[in-house]
Order: C-alpha cells, then sequence, then structure tokens
C-alpha cells in the first residue's frame, strides 16, 4: 500500500469528538471509542497539502465557491458514478448533510405531517423529523436471506399518508447497498403516492467495487424532480471537521426556497479549508488513496469476521456491502438495548453505538466503525472477547 493506515496517530487533545468525550459521556477515558462516524486516518496527503497550502496565506476570510469548484463536483460525480449533473442544480450546505435535509423538510412539510423512514436508521434523521413537530412512520425492514431488505408492502401502506420520505443510500447502520432494481421500486411508490424523497448519499464514497453505488441521480429526470440528493466528502475522505455538502436539488421552486433559506441565515459561503479539500478529495489522487482506504477497511472487516467466528460466537457481523459502518448481531448476549452498549463500555472498555439508537428493530445489535488501523481493531476486539468470556463462564 503506499498509505499508511496502520499507524495510531494520537487524537486525544484534538477536540475530537470521538476521542475527547470519553469523561463527559461515558465517565471513564479508558475506553476505545468506535461510535462516532469519522476516520482515525490521516487524510489523504493531496488533501492535507492543499490545506496547509491555503493555510499559509494568512487571511481565512469570506469565501465563495468559483467555477472550479462546480467542475470538481461535477467531474467527481461523473467519474465516479456515471452522474451527469446539470449545474444549475447544484446547491451546497456548508453545516453538513443533516443541516440540508432539515431545511428541506421545513419547507415541503407542516408540524403533524407524516414523514416516512425505513428502519433502523440513522438516529439523526428520526430526531430531525420528531423534534420538528413531524410524525415519524418508520417502516421496518425485513431480514432476508442473510441481509436487509425493504418491505415493499409496509412502504406502499405507509407512503399513502406521508408526505416525505427520507433514505440513506448506502445504508447507515446496516452497510446495505441498494441495488437499482431496489431503487427503482422504492422511488416508484413514492412517486405514485406523490411523497417528496430525500436522499441521503453520504457514504456513497466509501464502497466496494463489487457493490457498486447507484446514485438517485442516475434513475432520470423524473425521480430527480421529485427528490433532493446529498453528498458529501466528509464521510470518503475524512472531512467531517470541515462542514460541507453538496445538494441536488432539480424542481427550480424548491431549489430556489433553500437558496433564499440559506441566505437568510448566511450559511450560503464557504469554509475556506473546506474548499480547498474538496477540491484536492475529488482528483485521481485522491481517488487513488480513497480506494486503498476502501481496501484497507475491507481487510478490516474480513479480520473481524474471522475473530468473531473464531473467538465471539455470541456476536454476528450482519453481511457489510459498503461504508465503514458494520452492524453487530449481538442477540447471542444476554443484553438488550442501552444495557448492551452499557455492557461494552464498561466490561469491555469499547464504545460502539447502541443499535436502540436507530429505530425499534436495534434492540439486539452494535454498530461498529471500522475505519481504524488494524492494531486499533484487535485491541478491541480482544477486550470484548474477554468481557464476553468472563460472563460466558
Ligand atoms: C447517514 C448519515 N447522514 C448524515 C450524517 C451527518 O452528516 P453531516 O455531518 O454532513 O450533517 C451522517 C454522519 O454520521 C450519516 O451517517
Amino acid at each position: 500500500m503506499k498509505y499508511d493506515f496502520d499507524t495510531l496517530l494520537e487524537r486525544k487533545g484534538t477536540s475530537s469528538f470521538k476521542w475527547d468525550t470519553g469523561m463527559d459521556y461515558f465517565g471513564r477515558d479508558d475506553v476505545i471509542p468506535m461510535w462516532v462516524a469519522d476516520m482515525d486516518f490521516a487524510c489523504a496527503p493531496c488533501v492535507v497539502e492543499a490545506v496547509q497550502k491555503r493555510a499559509a496565506h494568512p487571511i481565512y476570510g469570506y469565501t465563495v465557491r468559483q467555477q472550479s469548484y462546480y467542475d470538481s463536483v461535477m467531474g467527481w460525480l461523473k467519474r465516479r458514478y456515471g452522474f451527469s449533473v446539470s449545474q444549475e442544480y447544484l446547491c451546497f450546505s456548508p453545516p453538513g448533510v443533516i443541516y440540508a435535509i432539515n431545511i428541506v423538510v421545513r419547507i415541503l412539510t407542516e408540524p403533524g405531517d407524516t414523514v416516512l423512514i425505513p428502519t433502523p436508521n440513522y438516529d439523526s434523521l428520526f430526531d430531525l423529523v420528531t423534534r420538528n413537530g413531524r410524525i415519524l412512520a418508520e417502516s421496518p425492514m425485513r431480514w432476508e436471506n442473510g441481509r436487509y431488505v425493504l418491505d415493499y408492502e409496509d412502504l406502499e401502506r405507509k407512503a399513502e399518508r406521508a408526505k416525505a420520505l427520507i433514505f440513506s443510500s448506502p445504508h447507515n447502520p446496516t452497510g446495505r447497498v441498494w441495488t437499482r432494481e431496489e431503487l427503482e421500486r422504492l422511488t416508484e411508490i413514492c412517486m405514485r403516492h406523490d411523497v417528496f424523497m430525500l436522499f441521503d448519499e453520504i457514504h456513497c464514497d466509501f464502497i466496494l467495487k463489487e457493490n457498486p453505488h447507484t446514485t438517485i441521480g442516475l434513475l432520470g429526470e423524473e425521480v430527480l424532480r421529485h427528490s433532493m440528493v446529498c453528498y458529501s466528502a466528509s464521510k470518503g475522505f475524512n472531512l467531517g471537521g470541515l462542514g460541507m455538502a453538496t445538494i441536488v436539488l432539480a424542481d427550480d421552486d424548491l431549489r430556489q426556497r433553500f437558496k433564499e433559506e440559506l441566505s437568510i441565515a448566511q450559511t450560503r459561503l464557504d469554509n475556506v479549508f473546506g474548499a480547498a479539500a474538496l477540491m484536492a478529495a475529488y482528483t485521481p489522487e485522491g481517488e487513488a488513496w480513497l480506494d486503498q482506504a476502501i481496501a484497507y477497511v475491507s481487510e478490516n472487516k474480513r479480520y473481524l469476521a474471522d475473530f468473531l467466528k473464531a473467538h465471539i460466537p455470541q456476536i454476528q457481523l450482519c453481511q457489510a456491502e459498503g461504508t465503514y459502518l458494520v452492524w453487530l448481531d449481538c442477540s447471542g448476549l444476554p443484553y438488550r438495548g442501552m444495557a448492551l452498549e452499557h455492557f461494552m463500555i464498561n466490561e469491555a472498555r469499547v464504545v460502539l453505538s447502541g443499535g436502540y439508537e436507530f429505530g425499534s428493530l436495534g434492540d439486539s445489535f452494535l454498530r461498529m466503525n471500522l475505519a481504524c488501523p488494524r492494531s486499533v481493531l484487535r485491541e478491541a476486539l480482544e477486550r470484548m472477547e474477554e468481557a464476553v468470556r468472563k460472563i460466558s463462564v
């Protein structure tokens, strides 16, 4: 490998959400944090150089997106996903994807309206529905032939009274990479019931060649007009602290209203370092780094699967098609919900996301972030093995 993913970089003391919150959140500082969805890898060298170069100019004033920024984004979507997006459809959201989804939910729905989300799913998406006074309709997925699938009959029923659907693709937390057929069936249901679709594709850069990502942009103009599609360099290139999201809105009226909201809140300008980082990330050099990071994490997945089989058979890895997050079935352990999460924190000293946070189906699951050096993964698994052994004797 040309890039180094093995070296453990000290993140404590960098105001890291993942590494500097142990005492505040869990009452202890000796945990290995594997919950927050960012990576413990240094960013691509070309990204670091671009940010350093920009930082060397000592004025960090208000920043606009120039044509080169648009070209980077459009070039990336075309090269990586085959999506030729029209420049006029592009909007941006420097605070990130959730900020943009929040705006569109508030534009398109009223308090008391129903928003449909297949579950399990990323908990911030539930929050933005319920805390805005909208009604969350969960559509539980089904576990079929070793993978999660959508329950189309349930979706069809619930779409009748829903105004909007929020959908993560690829899927957080299960790692499912939806096929074109699945997306076509889903969009067909939503279009028939006039349900506006908000597609959160933030994890789409981090997928395997065997399971290619189908962006909603490929499903045709009609689908795109009834959708919002969110992309970001923040997951694939580990830029979460820089704040950025690219939003595709093909509906002219909705796009104008979205821009107006950004303008009112003065959030339309760019993060000075975010712009430099994104343009460096979306180059062939950035892409080469990304492909190696994906290959490294794939090896982590293999290591995890082998380790669980050999040493912790009470925990099973659900089929992990994409993203650096994995969904662990812990039904072989005697804990559920928060107790399961606390068992891992206090007995194994490993912080995993409690599956209960992702909706009603997640009670016996944990989500683990594998974007870390293998030595960190090994240490975490050994701690988990030891904790499970103690309750098994
Ligand atoms: C599916 C999904 N959407 C959105 C986000 C957050 O995106 P942002 O920080 O751009 O708001 C995350 C972060 O983990 C995520 O997993």
